[in-house]
C-alpha cells in the first residue's frame, strides 16, 4: 500500500499518472447512496459502521478514483460535547445548544475521542476490509476554527457574525474552546490511524473568512496542535476554501499536502505554498455541470499548470454538489488518468 500512486503523490514521489479522488465522492448525487439513505437517517448512517463502510467502498467502485474517504462527518466531534447535533432533511446541520458566551463553555462535556468516536474507527476497519488493498483510505476531521464556527453559530453561516464577535469579545474563552477542539481532533485522528487510515485530511472549510492577521492570532496554533505528530504516522492533507491569501499560513500550521480551491491558479498557488509541499486540487465543482468535452479541457488546463511536477493530487476545489451527473464525474476521472499518463 505504501507504494500506491495516491500515497506516492502525497510524498511528492513520481507517479505513472496523476491520482484523483473527489471531496464528497460518496453523497446524494449517487443513486447507490440515495438508496442506502432510504434505510438510514444521515447521522444514523454515520453511526452504522457496516453501512458507512459500504457507502465508502461503493463510491470508489463506481468512480474508479485512486483513494477512498471514510464516510462520516466533521461535525460528529461536536456530538459527544452535548451540543445537540441534528441534520434536518434539506436543511443542513443544526447545533441546538450553541456556545454564545464564555459560560456556555462550562456546559460542554469533555470526552475521550478513542471511546466516544470508536464507531468511526470500526467504519474504517470495515471499509479497509472491503477495499481489500485496492486503494488507500483517507480519514478526516474538521479543523478547530471550522468546528468552532458551527458550535458558535449553531449551524452554517454566511458572515460568521457570532463566531467573530465571540473571538473579539472573549479571546481567552475562544482560545480555551479551540484548545479543547484541537485536543479532541488530534486524539480522534490518531484513533483513525490506529484503525487503519492510510492518510488524513483536515477540513478547515470556512477559515477563508479570516484575514491573515486573524488567522495568525486566532486559528493557526490550534490547527497546528490538531495536526501535532500526525505527519510522522501518515501523509496529512490540509484543506480550506477561499484561502488564496492564507496559503503560506496553512502550510505553516502543518500538512504534507495543501488543498487549493479554484479561485487560485494551481501553479501560482503551488509557488506560494512552496514546492517542498504537495498540492491537492483544484477544479471548480460546477465544472461538472459542463459537457464532457469541456470538463476534459478544463482538467487538462489544471494538469498543464501542475506540469508533471511530482506531488499533485487532482481533486475539486470543494465538495461535489448533490445535483452533479455521475457520468460527468466518471468522465473527469477518466480524463485525468488518460491525460496525465
Ligand atoms: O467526502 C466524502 O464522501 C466523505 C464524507 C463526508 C461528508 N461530510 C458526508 C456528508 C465528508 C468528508 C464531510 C465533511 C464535511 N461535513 C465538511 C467539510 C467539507 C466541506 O464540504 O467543506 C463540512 C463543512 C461538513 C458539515 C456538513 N455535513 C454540512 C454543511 C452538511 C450539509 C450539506 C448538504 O449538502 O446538505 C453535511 C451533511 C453531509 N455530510 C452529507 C454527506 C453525504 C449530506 C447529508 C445527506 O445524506 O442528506
Amino acid at each position: 500500500m505504501a507504494d500506491h500512486v495516491f500515497l506516492r503523490a502525497c510524498r511528492r514521489q513520481p507517479t505513472p499518472f496523476t491520482p484523483i479522488w473527489l471531496m464528497r465522492q460518496a453523497g446524494r448525487y449517487m443513486a447507490e447512496y440515495r438508496a442506502v439513505r432510504e434505510r438510514f437517517g444521515f447521522l444514523e448512517l454515520c453511526h452504522h459502521p457496516a453501512a458507512a463502510a459500504e457507502v465508502t467502498v461503493t463510491a470508489v467502485e463506481r468512480l474508479g478514483v485512486d483513494a477512498a474517504i471514510i464516510f462520516a462527518d466533521i461535525l460528529l466531534v461536536l456530538e459527544p460535547l452535548g451540543a445537540g447535533l441534528a441534520f434536518a432533511a434539506g436543511d443542513g446541520p443544526r447545533l441546538h445548544r450553541p456556545v454564545r458566551t464564555p459560560d456556555d463553555l462550562a456546559r460542554l462535556q469533555s470526552y475521550d475521542p478513542a471511546d466516544a468516536l470508536a464507531y468511526v474507527g470500526e467504519s474504517i476497519r470495515q471499509a479497509r476490509a472491503g477495499l481489500a488493498g485496492r486503494v488507500p483510505l483517507i480519514g478526516f476531521a474538521g479543523a478547530p476554527f471550522t468546528l468552532a464556527s458551527y458550535l458558535i453559530e449553531g449551524g452554517g453561516s454566511r458572515q460568521y457574525l457570532h463566531t467573530k464577535s465571540f473571538m473579539y469579545h472573549h479571546p481567552q474563552a475562544w482560545h480555551r474552546l479551540l484548545g479543547l477542539l484541537a485536543r479532541l481532533v488530534n486524539g480522534y485522528l490518531r484513533m483513525q490511524v490506529a484503525a487503519g487510515a492510510d492518510a488524513l485530511q483536515l477540513f478547515d472549510s470556512w477559515v477563508g473568512c479570516l484575514s491573515p492577521d486573524d488567522y495568525r492570532e486566532y486559528a493557526l496554533a490550534h490547527s497546528r496542535a490538531a495536526l501535532d505528530g500526525l505527519s510522522a504516522l501518515v501523509p496529512v492533507i490540509h484543506f480550506g476554501t477561499d484561502t488564496g491569501g492564507l496559503l503560506p499560513l496553512l502550510r505553516e500550521a502543518g500538512g504534507d499536502v495543501i488543498g487549493v480551491d479554484w479561485r487560485s491558479d494551481l501553479d501560482t498557488a503551488w509557488a506560494v505554498i512552496g514546492h517542498d509541499r504537495a498540492v491537492q486540487g483544484n477544479l471548480d465543482p460546477l465544472t461538472l455541470f459542463a459537457p464532457p468535452a469541456e470538463i476534459r479541457r478544463r482538467a487538462k488546463a489544471i494538469l498543464d499548470r501542475a506540469a508533471g511536477r511530482p506531488g499533485h493530487i487532482f481533486n475539486l476545489g470543494h465538495g461535489i454538489l448533490p445535483q452533479t451527473p455521475v457520468d460527468n464525474v466518471r468522465a473527469l476521472v477518466d480524463a485525468v488518468h488518460e491525460l496525465s499518463a
